[in-house]
């Protein structure tokens, strides 16, 4: 049966006449010998994948026959072809179809074998999606050095923002019960090309870099090995005090700097290749460095001085905000910013996409482009936390994208947020669910993350595409259907819970619904009449000059866009700017009705969503059919419920009476 268990790895049976044209390049596979075992990854995924897609198992061959699927590296490549060696690195690839001596023969070309792992997962998406295999000639290599998977979960096994069951991590059966699911976890994302996972949550305990529990991640990273990914962990930063006995976690204090080292030493005796720290620090409640009167800089660099001898490094997260210091949104740079250059070389700025907190729609966070001399990580949440959770099919390929492709206007003029970053993190929505992400659609969410991470000028639409082909069908009217529906779900959310730069209006603590009249916690700026601040006068956050000024945080071209109502993108309008009700909007409409027709726009797309949906029926497995379908009918309930509370809440602010022809609040 189909539980989405096989991700976009299912390789279920290609229509006849693409099961001819596989097999047909893919009869035989050649490699070197002996097979390291990420080589031997890439063989057995080749073969299991050409299996289930054709019916056929490739046989291992010592010589190249016609319809050989050859993985080369320089030593073993045949001679006198030219391939763009210089250019693959680490971790790039090349597919190439060519004759050879009469036959006709596919290269999987990489330097390394994890580039021949990263090939063989091309070769085999190419299969499936309806490239010409018998004239291949791609080629790719990552732009961004680290990918990485963070994971919220705890040490018992709950996942802070999961909603896909329980962490996948058994810590209690670790290291002697090894569960076969982390090799499948390992396959998905090395199909990606994700090379990094943070195993345990940001707001960390100090256990996790206990013997025991090292021991346990030591067993992880030995699975993850061979597909190319590292293991890293979130670091307590008053570990040597929780641990160590330690009277302070002061990053100056010899004793302090002593401890990290030792722990340090001890990590890497477990596990050789660990990639490093995450911390979260002085930001929540957390512990670190400003306890003691130091900065960020002294706290990440104590860690990075500990690392280093090892090629350890330390991503050093900028979500920080601190009560009742002005807005929110200007706390990260104003806290970060100055600190450039400030850090060793070997720690990592890590900032989330958006200045407040993964909200459906944000601008790029200042920080991107300002801090030249610091090298960042940026990261997103794959999770919904603030989108509907998994109930809700919102496919964030449109999110990630926006972002990766914003245009900082920072020196080097033009950069956008990828070509200003070296990692890229994603806060995953993995979990003991038999479809891993809580829904069958929250797949295409880890899918597109990585995919993106892997090269960020792919399309979020042409990601969408290719997940559908693998995961659901090739027919064509159905994947073109079920693309589209893909591509308009960000939007829809967007326009449902939080039109024209709105944010945080969500339910105070879990964050699912709406909740824009709250006004009483104990922070003022965990209240949604915060973000909205909405009155008779009108609504948005003056982030202008004649408000917090935020705007001054973006490079000067920005800024002085930013400033001015008529220059912001409207998408963003009350994220900068307090405007009349009847300010008016591109569209004619003053500002009050444009508001309500977003609301409406958005009810209306969850219902389309629906159809479409219900239109490709046919060519979908029953069991999942039924799922996606029952919870399309909870987000169109759910869409309803917040366009008209928000709606509700918005007029008993306003006052203004609802535009003709529109539906009350129920
Ligand atoms: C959000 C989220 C928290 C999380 C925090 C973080 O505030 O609600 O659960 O710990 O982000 O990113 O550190």
């Amino acid at each position: 049966t189909e539980d989405g268990y096989d991700v976009w790895l299912r390789y279920r049976p290609l229509p006849a006449a693409a099961q001819a044209r596989v097999w047909a390049q893919a009869r035989s596979l050649v490699h070197a010998e002996p097979a390291s075992p990420t080589l031997q990854a890439a063989v057995a995924e080749l073969k299991r994948g050409v299996a289930g897609l054709t019916g056929h198992e490739p046989k291992v061959a010592r010589q190249p026959t016609a319809g050989a699927l050859m993985l080369v590296t320089p030593a073993t490549a045949p001679a006198g072809v030219a391939l763009p060696w210089g250019e693959l690195g680490a971790e790039g690839y090349a597919l190439r179809s060519l004759t050879l001596q009469g036959r006709a023969v596919t290269l999987i070309a990489a330097c390394t074998d994890r580039g021949l792992l990263y090939g063989s997962f091309a070769w085999l998406r190419a299969a499936q999606t309806g490239a010409d295999l018998a004239a291949l000639n791609q080629q790719s290599t990552p732009k961004v050095a680290l990918r990485l998977l963070n994971h919220w979960d705890n040490l018992d096994r709950t996942v802070e923002r999961g909603y896909a069951g329980a962490s996948i991590w058994d810590w209690w059966k670790l290291p002697d019960l090894v569960d076969a699911r982390y090799t499948d976890y390992a396959r998905a994302n090395a199909s990606l090309g994700v090379n990094g996972t943070v195993l345990n949550n940001v707001n960390a305990k100090a256990e996790s870099l206990t013997a025991p529990f090292l021991a346990k991640a030591a067993a992880v990273a030995n699975v993850l090995r061979p597909y190319g990914i590292k293991v890293w962990l979130s670091a307590r930063f008053s570990a040597p005090k929780d641990l160590g006995g330690l009277p302070t976690a002061d990053p100056l204090d010899p004793a302090v700097r002593a401890w990290w080292k030792a722990k340090a030493d001890e990590i890497y005796r477990a596990i050789p290749d660990f990639g490093g720290f995450l911390v979260k620090a002085n930001s929540e409640g957390q512990p670190g460095p400003q306890d003691y009167g130091r900065t960020h800089a002294d706290g990440a660099n104590l860690l990075a001085e500990a690392l280093r001898p090892h090629g350890g490094q330390v991503m050093w997260r900028a979500f920080v905000y601190a009560p009742d210091t002005g807005d929110r949104a200007m706390q990260g740079y104003a806290e970060f910013q100055p600190l450039d250059g400030r850090f060793a070389p070997n720690v990592i700025v890590q900032v989330k996409n958006g200045a407040v907190d993964f909200q459906p729609r944000e601008p790029f966070h200042p920080l991107f482009g300002a801090m030249p001399k610091t090298p960042l990580a940026l990261e997103l949440q794959i999770t919904k936390e603030y989108l509907g959770f998994s109930t809700h099919l919102v496919y964030l390929g449109p999110l990630f994208e926006e972002v990766l492709r914003a245009d900082t206007r920072r020196q080097p003029q033009g950069a956008t947020v990828a070509q200003q970053v070296t990692a890229i993190a994603g806060v995953a929505n993995i979990g003991t669910d038999r479809s891993w992400c809580g829904s069958q659609f929250d797949c295409a969410n880890w899918y597109a993350f990585g995919r993106l991470a892997w090269d960020a000028d792919l399309s979020a639409e042409a990601v969408a595409r290719e997940w559908v082909q693998q995961t659901f069908t090739t027919a064509p009217g159905a994947v073109r259907t079920l693309t589209a529906l893909m591509a308009t779900s960000r939007e829809a959310v967007v326009d449902y819970m939080t039109p024209l730069g709105l944010h945080h209006l969500m339910g105070t603590g879990h964050h699912h619904g709406p909740a824009p009249w709250v006004n009483d916690l104990e922070r003022a700026d965990w209240n949604p009449t915060y973000f909205h601040r909405a009155g008779r006068d009108g609504i948005g956050f003056d982030r202008t000059p004649t408000g917090s000024n935020a705007v001054a945080q973006y490079a000067p071209e920005w800024a002085a866009r930013l400033s001015r109502p008529e220059s912001t993108p409207e998408d963003w309008l009350l994220w900068f700017h307090h405007l009349p009700w009847d300010h008016r909007m591109a569209s004619g409409r003053t500002l009050w009705a444009e508001l309500i027709a977003r609301y409406d726009r958005g009810e209306a797309r969850v219902a389309e969503m629906r159809a479409q949906w219900a239109a490709v029926r046919a060519d979908i497995d029953p069991a999942r059919h039924a799922e996606v379908a029952a919870y399309l009918a909870v987000q169109a309930a759910e869409a309803r419920w917040w366009r008209d509370a928000c709606v509700a809440y918005f007029q008993s602010v306003s006052g203004l009476p609802l535009p003709a022809g529109t539906r009350p609040p129920e």
